[in-house]
């Protein structure tokens, strides 16, 4: 018998007991700054030394970072489903933990582009300075989807998302499009959970099913449920 397709979408709270901070669960500060004056195009037009800053802090922050328990349960359920993950975090904590398919949907601390050409991507661990350029001599800047641009990759996402036979949604708070809009794509009757400290507000939800814990403690409890649909 072939696998079930287990689809899965995470964010900022799977990562948080990594000491990762989430981005609403600080007052709509983030790590001391406000969204606007780092993570939009018009950020980085005004002051891309402080937008490379705050990027530059957080790449250190998260190899700083070690995954939890939570990454390695879903990292597990590659035994006994076909897992894709979709996530909305820009850590590489899905990797380390062993998952093998991952999506980023709003780009990766660790890669780095052209700022005239979104194909030119690289590997980055240390710091972008100001200065540094791509082989089209532009700027390099992170490779994150700031607030206002495109998601590219929802292209990508929407029919993985359709074709699942179980949908499960860790650690998001539902709010940022399109990414919180993938919830409706997935079939009416397939068993859909939801794992979150706070269960997020969704709209209706046919067949679903909310763990309202911790992600450590919730993958855990998720995976014992999901022995069922072996
Ligand atoms: N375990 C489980 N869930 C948690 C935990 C935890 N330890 N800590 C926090 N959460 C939950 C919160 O209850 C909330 O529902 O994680 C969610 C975090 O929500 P956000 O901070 O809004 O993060 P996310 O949904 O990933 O944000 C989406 O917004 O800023 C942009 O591009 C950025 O990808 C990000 C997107």
């Amino acid at each position: 018998m072939s696998k079930k397709k287990l689809v899965i979408l995470t964010g900022a709270g799977i990562s948080a007991e990594s000491g990762l901070k989430t981005f609403r669960d600080s007052d709509g500060l983030w790590e001391g700054y406000a969204i606007e004056d780092v993570a939009t195009p018009a950020a980085w037009r005004k002051n891309p030394q402080l937008v490379l800053e705050f990027y530059n802090y957080r790449r250190k922050n998260v190899l700083d970072a070690e995954p939890n328990a939570a990454h390695f349960g879903l990292a597990e359920l590659e035994t006994d489903f076909d897992v894709t993950i979709i996530t909305q975090n820009i850590d590489d904590l899905h990797e380390r933990a062993g998952s093998t398919h991952i999506l980023h949907l709003h780009g990766e601390i660790f890669k780095m582009r052209s700022e005239k050409d979104e194909s030119l991507i690289y590997e980055i661990q240390g710091a972008i300075q100001m200065g540094d350029v791509a082989e089209d001599g532009a700027q390099l800047r992170p490779h994150i989807v700031w607030f206002g641009e495109a998601v590219p990759k929802i292209e990508e996402a929407v029919p993985i998302v359709q074709s699942a036979d179980l949908f499960v949604v860790v650690g998001t708070s539902l709010v940022v499009y399109p990414a919180a809009g993938l919830v409706n794509y997935a079939r009416r009757p397939i068993p859909k959970f939801i794992v979150d400290k706070k269960i997020p507000y969704t709209s209706e939800v046919y067949n679903l099913t909310t763990i309202e814990k911790p992600a450590t403690e919730g993958v855990s409890e998720l995976k014992e449920l999901l022995k069922s649909y072996l």
